[in-house]
């Protein structure tokens, strides 16, 4: 395999927009190259000249490197937080006008998640939902709403019972009320302009792939993102070393607050 990976980061760019020098290198690079040779390739040249002929092959490549799996309410105690101590602050802060970010959704379970907690404290049309992934893929999927049985088994029963129809034996679907309080679209957070003035952003599962570098620059992005007492909530094993250099308060585990 031609050892040229400062080459097939600078090919990867040009075809995809996404910056491979700000994800952990070691990983990466074993991943991409346990794909190339699925592929039969030998060669990050050789694989550029594939991935540059086989539009199918591209895609692929995007969805593999961007690590897509995600679940109903993943971390449970986490969103216990969110809900009993994060909700009512947002509440009392932006009462109708709540704006929600979920970076990084994937394939929507997360989203999902959020508007579900929200619509059991308030109405609909008190909170609005931006999601956005990188990967159109699941950014498909995520708008088709419709989940295998398997994918809502940590999801508490109240809410699948109340936000979930059997199309079949095996799939179900979202609640079109759901649905409409979610926006999906394509946001690379490497390169794209960041909303603003948003009272909730969810970012959990993604910055681990970062360096240290691009996940501060995010991290710092994500406060100017905020509106004053807005909320930034991060994965079960994300942390902002430096949160009080950056202005953030920290409010609980995976909890960070821009002050008031
Ligand atoms: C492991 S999933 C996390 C999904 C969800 N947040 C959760 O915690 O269940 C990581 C997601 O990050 C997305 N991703 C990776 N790099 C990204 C980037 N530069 N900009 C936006 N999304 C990115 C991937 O496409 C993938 O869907």
């Amino acid at each position: 395999m031609v050892n040229d990976y400062e080459y097939f980061k600078k090919e990867v760019y040009k075809l995809t927009k996404i910056d491979l020098s700000a994800y952990k290198e070691k990983q990466m690079k074993r991943r991409i190259d346990t794909l190339i040779m699925r592929h039969k390739i030998s060669g990050y040249d050789n694989f550029v000249a594939k991935l540059k002929e086989d539009e199918s092959v591209l895609e692929e490549f995007v969805s593999y490197l961007t690590i897509n799996v995600s679940e109903f309410y993943r971390n449970p105690e986490q969103w216990e937080i969110l809900e009993n101590q994060v909700l009512p602050l947002l509440e009392e802060r932006f009462g109708t006008g709540i704006k929600i970010w979920s970076a990084a959704c994937s394939t929507g379970d997360e989203p999902y998640t959020i508007s579900m907690l929200f619509s059991e404290h308030m109405k609909k049309s008190d909170y609005s939902i931006y999601a956005s992934d990188l990967d159109k893929t699941v950014l498909a999927v995520a708008q088709k709403g419709v989940y295998a049985k398997k994918s809502l088994l940590g999801l508490p029963s109240k809410y699948k019972d109340k936000y979930f129809t059997a199309a079949d034996e095996e799939d179900f679907v979202v609640d079109p009320s759901l649905k409409r309080t979610i926006k999906f679209d394509r946001h690379n957070l490497l390169l794209d302009p960041f909303p603003k003035n948003l009272s909730l952003i969810v970012c959990r599962n993604v910055l681990i792939y970062f360096t240290e570098e691009a996940k501060n620059e995010i991290f710092k992005k994500f406060y100017d993102s905020l509106a004053p007492g807005g909320v930034l909530f991060l994965g079960a094993t994300e942390q902002i070393m430096d949160y009080r250099d950056i202005g953030y308060i920290r409010k609980a585990s995976f909890f960070f607050e821009k002050p008031l």
